[in-house]
């Protein structure tokens, strides 16, 4: 049925004419000419220095080197162990929370109701963003901010577990032969925990061979150091990566280069002997079973080939 003069829609003239307002303006660009972005300069620029950009790199690191989340599935398999245990729900430690909250929040994550967590961190600021996260993820944790040196001389008797992950090396030694500082943590965690509680210590630690009395000498520690900053920046590229293209790939390598940093400086620290420096397992063993202590070694177990190892111990007196 042809349309009849009443269906036709009437004719208006009209012309099609360059907008004024910009953002209603249409940029062609032909086909093959090369397409330069106008606003976007060609090297990528640097994130700008805020004060707490450290921080947010080892969050970063932390959220996306397997290295990390090796030591934190560990964890979690193990206050699995320890729950198998425990008829209540657990109360759980963890001294020197930190990198934004990542092993915290896991570990609220997974065991919900089934533990009540206490986390201790130095930095309000620290403090704060936890407790932005937990609220965000509608998870409870208790945030104490204080020095973990002067809490554990006080309340911890109601803990049957105390973790520290990567926490342990901070606890700062000025004199690396006879580490009294990290003795003085040792006894005073004994003293104040109750019988039957466990004490986990993960941390990277320095391989058996190593002479830590001449570290500047140990070129095998540079080579474990190269190695573990090899691996974070491989895990920390693939973690990061989200899709392909280029934009993508950029930002990869970047957080990826980042974390290959930041092991590298971690080793510089190390051998520059600012306190911060790591122990062997065997000299760990050896103190937390020494003098007045009486800590049982129930695991003592590497979980990678760059000295990342996960240790048990339970007060049994
Ligand atoms: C490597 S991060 C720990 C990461 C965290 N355990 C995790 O697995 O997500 C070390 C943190 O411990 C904190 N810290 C170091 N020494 C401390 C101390 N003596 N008292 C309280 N916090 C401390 C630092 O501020 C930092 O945030």
């Amino acid at each position: 049925m042809s349309p009849t003069n009443k269906d036709k829609r009437p004719y208006k003239k009209s012309s099609i004419s360059p907008s004024d307002t910009p953002e209603e303006r249409v940029t062609v660009v032909p086909i093959d000419e090369p397409v330069v972005p106008i606003d976007e300069p060609e090297e990528p620029i640097d994130e700008p220095e805020v004060p707490n950009s450290h921080e947010k790199k080892v969050a970063r690191y932390i959220a996306h080197t397997t290295v990390y989340a090796c030591l934190q599935n560990n964890l979690v398999r193990l206050i699995k162990l320890i729950q198998l245990t425990n008829t209540q729900p657990m109360n759980i430690l963890e001294l020197g929370f930190g990198g934004n909250s990542q092993t915290a929040i896991k570990v609220a994550k997974e065991f919900k109701d089934n533990i009540k967590l206490t986390v201790v961190n130095g930095s309000l600021e620290t403090i704060n963003s936890g407790k932005m996260l937990a609220e965000n993820e509608r998870l409870s944790i208790d945030f104490i901010n204080e020095n973990v040196n002067t809490y554990i001389t006080r309340g911890i008797a109601q803990f049957d577990l105390v973790y520290l992950l990567y926490n342990f090396h901070h606890i700062a030694d000025s004199d690396m032969e006879k580490k009294h500082e990290k003795k003085y943590f040792l006894d005073a965690c004994y003293e104040n925990m109750k019988v039957l509680s466990f004490l986990c210590i993960a941390d990277a630690f320095f391989p058996e061979t190593c002479d830590d009395s001449n570290l500047l000498a140990d070129e095998s520690l540079e080579e474990l150091y190269k190695q573990r900053a090899t691996e974070s920046q491989l895990s920390t590229f693939w973690g990061v990566l989200e899709g392909i293209g280029l934009q993508k790939v950029q930002d990869a390598t970047r957080e990826a280069n980042d974390s290959y940093e930041l092991e590298m400086n971690s080793f510089v620290r190390i051998k520059e002997k600012n306190g911060e420096y790591l122990v062997k397992k065997s000299w760990l063993v050896k103190a937390a079973q020494s003098d007045r202590k009486g800590f049982a070694v129930i695991i003592n177990k590497d979980v990678n080939c760059i000295g990342d190892a996960i240790l048990l111990f339970k007060k049994i007196r």
